[in-house]
């Protein structure tokens, strides 16, 4: 039987998130202070050897996106990513309200890396709880932190704000629209100076690595993507809710052992991984583990880590359709790929739902999700069209049973 392996969330509902003397009796804080004594670079190592990458959907290496950070440059910044827009996706307010203190060491621990004293969280405006949560978490946790501080910041529902350099903006007080890149944030990020973006759950293994040595941590799950991860399980499944589990379990595991199963008696139709950007996918998948590799192997994506359950009586030219909706209504409308593909994918999915599409719509559908995945300025452009191309490749007797 598959089982939970709980690190992030060990001491969960057991110690009050905001205060940070809970946190220090259950072993708190000792990461900070080991990571204080290495010198940045021996630190940037032992991240790097633990092979840590980004919970926030690009899989990116820790340790190797904070080494390109210039030292000699006289500011910088770390952020966190709490924007968590993706629908589906809570892990990062559960990793908050659980353990809110290890994101804070966290954070710290990359500001000794990189050498940075002001940390932060930029949080989406939907978690206004959050956002006084954490405000309390940093008062208490102010002498630990000690020069480094950490301020909160609001989104204000902008799917688009999670995309790193859109964020940035956001911050700055601009409107929250993606930056070209390169210059990457590490080398140019907030007002223009070297800025670490890490996701709230990558931030949150941190404390973990430098207690139990970046080896523990390397030798946990999947080795080319090790560590837990943290992951929200929604749609047609008997249990709804979070688990945090080893890096090589498979979905068939998460889906039919902790998440008990298809509700109602029903059978399996499809599952898709990472959020509505994500791929679906069908039964002979089931095997596959959720690290980010293997995923991609399939043609899919780990992402923010939600897994969305359809049973088979779910309509799935329907279910395609009504996220194309989302896309469209969340292109920030800077790149003419996203701004027309979204309203074109949103517009030939609606006629093919309704019964009024062709054949050839398919195929338009399909050479629309090639051009986008190509052309988008930012991840928001080059995923909106995975729903439905993933649909079509897996799914496409059910299209052809819509068209006239
Ligand atoms: C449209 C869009 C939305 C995103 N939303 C989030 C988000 O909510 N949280 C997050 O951590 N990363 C999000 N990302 C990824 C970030 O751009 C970035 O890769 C991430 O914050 C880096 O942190 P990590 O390396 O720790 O994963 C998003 C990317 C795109 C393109």
């Amino acid at each position: 039987m598959a089982k939970e392996m709980r690190v992030l969330l060990e001491y969960a509902d057991r110690i009050d998130p905001t205060s940070a003397d809970d946190y220090i009796k259950v072993g708190g804080y000792k990461g900070l202070e080991k990571a204080r004594k290495m010198n940045p670079k021996d630190l940037i190592q032992e991240v790097k050897e633990s092979k840590l990458r980004g919970r926030g959907g690009a899989g990116f290496n820790a340790g190797m996106k904070w080494s390109f950070v210039p030292q000699n440059a006289p500011v910088k910044y770390v952020v966190c990513n709490l924007d968590e827009g993706e629908p589906g996706t809570y892990k990062d307010r559960i990793i908050c309200e659980k353990n809110a203190q290890a994101l804070l060491e966290g954070m710290a621990i990359c500001g000794h890396a990189i050498g940075s004293d002001q940390g932060y969280i930029y949080c989406r405006g939907e978690y206004p709880f959050v956002v006084e949560l954490l405000r309390k978490a940093i008062d208490s946790a102010g002498s630990v932190l000690g020069d480094f501080k950490i301020e909160v910041r609001m989104g204000a529902g902008a799917y688009v704000c999670g995309e790193e350099t859109a964020l940035i903006e956001s911050i700055e007080g601009h409107r929250g629209e993606p930056r070209f890149k390169p210059p990457f944030p590490g080398v140019e990020g907030l007002w223009q100076v070297p800025t670490v973006v890490n996701n709230v759950e990558t931030y949150a293994c941190l404390p973990y690595i430098l207690v139990n040595g970046a080896q523990w941590f390397a030798g946990i799950g999947s080795a080319s993507y090790p560590g837990t991860k943290v992951i929200s399980l929604t749609g047609d499944v008997v249990n709804r809710t979070y688990f945090e589990v080893p890096t090589d379990m498979t979905l068939r595991e998460v889906i039919f052992e902790l998440g008990g199963g298809i509700k109602n008696s029903k059978k399996f139709k499809a599952v898709q991984v990472g959020g509505t950007s994500g791929a679906f996918i069908p039964e002979q998948y089931l095997d596959t583990k959720i690290d980010f590799d293997s995923m991609g192997a399939i043609g899919a994506a780990l992402g923010s880590g939600a897994v969305l359950v359809l049973d088979e009586t779910r309509d799935i030219v329907d279910v395609a359709a009504r996220i194309t909706k989302f896309f469209e209504h969340e292109s920030c409308g800077k790149c003419n790929p996203c701004r027309e593909g979204t309203f074109r994918n949103r517009e030939i999915m609606e006629r093919l739902n309704a019964g009024k599409g062709s054949e050839a719509d398919i195929d338009k559908l399909l050479l629309l999700s090639k051009v986008m995945q190509k052309a988008c300025l930012c991840g928001l452009g080059q995923a909106a069209p995975i729903p439905t191309e993933s649909t079509i490749k897996h799914f496409r007797h059910e299209y052809l049973r819509k068209v006239q």
